[in-house]
């Protein structure tokens, strides 16, 4: 799915350069994700959670360990891990550890910015499973209010222009984040080819 809507302010702020520094991985991400669960089906929907779960854990640990309180966004696994209860099914094991060196400038900007951005995407995969599912499968960590609310807040610090060394730590940290997403999704994709 292609990202276009809610363009920045400015076209040399942050976020900019975040966005058109990740566009590739993120469209790989997208299809890794598709191709590893999509969200189809009840099967498919509790597939992609399990997948969200593993892959969070370990990036939640590290914003609690490594970031300010004003750059941790709300954590989502136990909203993740409510919908899975509700679906029947249990905590998944975690995604290995993930560790980007040293904690260095930006780093926590730039995890901080891809966790509360994919809220935006999650917001429109919420459609979509609420129209599949008939409005009957549960939807605590797509449809959360506080992660929204979060990313309103980083907004304000990301649409602005930063300090070269500050975007180029986010940026470094954001990649980091979509290729240890793309390992867990590539992952499953393979796990399920197997089944
Ligand atoms: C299942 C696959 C995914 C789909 C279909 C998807 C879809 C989208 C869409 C439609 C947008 C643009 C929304 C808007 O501007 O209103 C978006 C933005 C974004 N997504 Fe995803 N996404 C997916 C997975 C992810 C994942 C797993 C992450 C992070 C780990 C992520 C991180 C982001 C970020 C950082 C943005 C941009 C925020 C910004 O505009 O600054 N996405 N996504």
């Amino acid at each position: 799915m292609a990202r276009g809507k809610h363009q920045p302010a400015s076209d040399d702020d942050l976020r900019s350069h975040l966005r058109a520094s990740t566009m590739a991985a993120h469209d790989l991400l997208d299809h890794a994700m598709q191709a590893a669960s999509g969200w189809q089906s009840r099967e498919d929907y509790t597939r992609f959670l399990e997948l969200q779960h593993a892959a969070r854990a370990p990036l939640e640990d590290w914003l609690d360990a490594h970031a300010p309180e004003a750059l941790r966004p709300p954590r989502q696994t136990p909203l993740i891990a409510r919908d899975l209860a509700e679906l029947g099914r249990p905590v998944p094991a975690p995604a290995p550890l993930f560790t980007i060196g040293r904690t260095g400038t930006g780093h926590a900007l730039g995890a901080a910015w891809v966790l509360a951005g994919s809220a935006l995407g999650n917001r429109s995969i919420a459609k979509q499973v609420s129209r599949i599912g008939g409005g009957a499968w549960p939807m605590a960590f797509l449809g959360d209010a506080a992660m929204l609310g979060f990313w309103q807040a980083l907004r304000s610090r990301i649409e602005q222009h930063a300090r070269p060394s500050e975007a180029g730590g986010a940026t470094d940290a954001a990649t980091a984040v979509f290729a240890h997403f793309l390992a867990v999704a590539e992952n499953a994709q393979a796990a399920e080819a197997m089944s």
